[in-house]
């Protein structure tokens, strides 16, 4: 395998102590010939022939000491269980998908040098998709690795060799559904020619069980069926959709469903009739349900011409204030999809109030794995640490231990038989032709964690990072040692040189969301603004505000009005304060700022001597190119450090108590 990234995590590097595994039985029996059963025995044959250096063999039938792949109808969906048996050892899913997991599960084990334990592993929750902004000409919207992977000159690729790769990647880490196109859909997703097109997509994520998804524009009954009409509650309009759909499975019979993006940002959608999010939905829903697909709504609708005058606007309000009004009116298998924030992928934003305030709708997180607002795979920022903090917040929905991890999985609000509702994962990675799919080597570290937090949103961060390392980078102990201390303390690195205090947007947010642009925020309609004044600085979203508190349940609503209670992290997310604001840590919230933006570019810089480090343990390709983003981070940390100082000194009129001025 070429070190140059491509195989990301599934490197099977050849072990140095195998040990623990010479007992293993070299002849694979695999008892399903599907082309993921053959995909799974396949797996398993190429990554321990690599990893162990002996020859390891599939077959349809064998006696002895085997390895036996097989179908286990018995095990609940999605789940696989691996256990040593009297002839051997035995991999059981209850479908191919799931005997896959166990084989990638398994090889995981073995590459982080782990023992092999009899287990049984199921999935969190059923949706867990990765998102890709991919448009068809080749672009791809904040995609950060180079053109599509999938489209190029307005068609879907005709080699779609890395579209099977990318699935396999997704399948080993148990994501089961991928959705190809933009949110912003073109217009013509769902012409005849583009469909076609797309079966050959769905056809080669197949094999890994990752079902394709589109993302589909409201207005395609008018643009591609030519009625004068796209209202959802006109029946030409539900007639169309039912047979877009049949038309869709016909060719494509294992399609998961559409992601729909209405009345936002420029998208046109049920509001244009007076209709709701629900109509829209539900129309979707009643064509794809007799085949089991789903309609993915986003939650992402908010009026982007906000009075910045006008003190009570709040872009943050926007997901409750459009949804809750449509709860319980959603067909079964609509589901809403909620960013974990109510602003927009910021470094730190309180969690979104929309998890807690949708008692009887189906609901998904979705999280940002390409690094939008948090570097562009220019900095390394391991964001399931973030994502962590998101999904074991508290919501105290109905005054209860409820948190956000617990309602994506369907299990505080259940459906009326008490079963866990259809929810889940999503994931907005946006891949690119680049070898190693995300541009920094150390973002793979992203897209992993979000597979395994998707699965089992209780693994611990330290066991993810732990294996991603050892699969990625081998089980060296000073490799393994000084990237996990990295990844583990870098999403607080990064806030720490830009953030603070649950500020919010300070990159520059009218060009491509990189670097700092701290006002660019303010003053106009798109509503991500942190109200920096001469008085004080944060947004007041009290009751004395805008009143956003108070979309929270009670208990939290109550700490969030309290600035004090709110705690330092998002202090300015819900409260305007002085500058001199005493923080939790004693200092002033301005000098706290000066403080940590010192420490966390410091922080920043030292990332280039740990990795250099490690120059003789890992091979030069990777080595040189991590070296190089590193140098660029300790560069761009410091022109965060100094932009951001500047800024507060500047507005604040309060200068550092320590006399710092900028890299000095
Ligand atoms: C962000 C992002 C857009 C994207 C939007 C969305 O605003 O910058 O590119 O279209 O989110 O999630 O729909």
């Amino acid at each position: 395998i070429a070190e140059d990234g491509a195989a990301a995590w599934l490197r099977y590097a050849p072990l140095t102590d195998s040990k623990l595994y010479a007992t293993l039985p070299t002849r694979i029996v695999s008892m399903d010939n599907s082309p993921t059963g053959s995909a799974a025995a396949e797996e398993l044959r190429r990554g321990l022939t690599s990893m162990l250096g002996r020859n390891f063999v599939v077959s349809n039938a064998g006696t002895g000491a085997i390895i036996v792949l097989s179908s286990n109808a018995l095990l609940p969906r999605e789940t696989y269980r691996i256990r040593r048996g009297m002839d051997g050892l035995h991999i059981e899913g209850s479908s191919a998908a799931a005997e896959l997991y166990g084989v990638f599960h398994f090889l995981e084990r073995v590459a982080s040098q782990k023992p092999i334990v009899n287990e049984t592993q199921s999935p969190a929750a059923q949706i867990r998709w990765s998102d890709e902004w991919d448009n068809m000409d080749g672009t791809v919207e904040r995609g950060y690795a180079g053109p599509s992977i999938f489209f190029e000159n307005g068609h879907v690729k005709q080699d779609l060799t890395r579209a099977g790769e990318y699935a396999r990647l997704l399948a080993s880490v148990g994501i089961n559904g991928c959705n190809v196109n933009n949110v912003n859909a073109n217009l013509q997703t769902l012409s005849e020619q583009n469909l076609r097109d797309f079966a050959r997509v769905a056809e080669v994520f197949r094999p890994w069980g990752v079902k394709l998804a589109l993302s589909v524009d409201l207005t395609s009954p008018q643009v591609v069926g030519g009625l004068d009409t796209f209202d959802p509650l006109d029946p030409k309009v539900a007639a169309w959709w039912q047979s877009k759909v049949d038309e869709i499975y016909k060719l494509i019979p294992d399609f998961a469903g559409f992601t729909v993006k209405a009345d936002s940002e420029g998208r046109k959608g049920p509001s244009q009739y007076g209709r709701m999010p629900a109509d829209a939905a539900n129309v979707l829903a009643r064509a794809l349900k007799p085949h089991g697909g789903v309609v993915l709504y986003r939650g992402f609708v908010y009026n982007n011409h906000l009075d910045w005058n006008d003190k009570k606007a709040d872009r943050a309000r926007a997901g409750v204030d459009n949804f809750v009004k449509n709860d319980g009116t959603f067909e079964s298998n609509v589901v809403i999809q909620i960013k974990e924030g109510p602003i927009d992928f910021q470094a730190r934003e309180a969690v979104s109030p929309l998890f807690s305030a949708l008692k009887k709708s189906n609901v998904a997180i979705e999280l940002q794995t390409a690094q939008e607002y948090t570097g562009q795979q220019r900095h390394m920022v391991f964001l399931p640490s973030m994502w962590k903090w998101v999904l074991d917040t508290d919501l105290r929905a109905n005054g209860k231990t409820t948190p956000v991890k617990q309602i994506v999985t369907g299990h505080t609000f259940p459906n009326a038989d008490g079963s866990p509702r259809l929810s889940g994962f999503v994931s907005v990675t946006n891949v690119g032709s680049e070898a190693n799919w995300l541009h920094h080597p150390m973002a793979l570290a992203n897209l992993y964690g979000f597979g395994k937090l998707a699965w089992n949103p209780d693994t611990p961060l330290s066991q993810i990072t732990d294996t991603w390392t050892r699969m990625t980078w081998g089980n060296d102990p000073l490799v393994v040692g000084t990237i996990t201390s990295m990844l583990g303390k870098s999403w607080g690195v990064y806030e720490g040189y830009t953030g603070p205090n649950g500020m919010g947007t300070l990159t520059n947010i009218l060009g491509y969301h990189f670097g700092p642009g701290i006002e660019s925020a303010e003053r106009n309609g798109w509503g991500q603004w942190f109200r920096g004044e001469k008085d004080g600085i944060g947004m007041d979203r009290t009751s004395h505000g805008t009143g956003y508190a108070q979309q929270y349940a009670p208990e939290l609503a109550a700490k969030y009005e309290n600035p004090a209670a709110t705690g330092d992290d998002l202090l300015l997310f819900f409260h305007h304060v002085p500058y001199d604001y005493k923080l939790h840590n004693s200092k002033t919230l301005v000098q706290s700022i000066y403080d940590t933006h010192y420490a966390s570019a410091l922080a920043a810089a030292e990332y280039v001597p740990q990795w250099s480090a490690l120059k003789d343990k890992v091979d030069a390709d990777r080595y040189a190119q991590t070296l190089k983003l590193f140098q660029f981070q300790a560069g761009h940390a410091l022109v965060w450090r100094d932009a951001i100082n500047n800024w507060f000194q500047r507005i604040s009129g309060i200068a550092d108590a320590l006399g710092r001025v900028g890299h000095d």
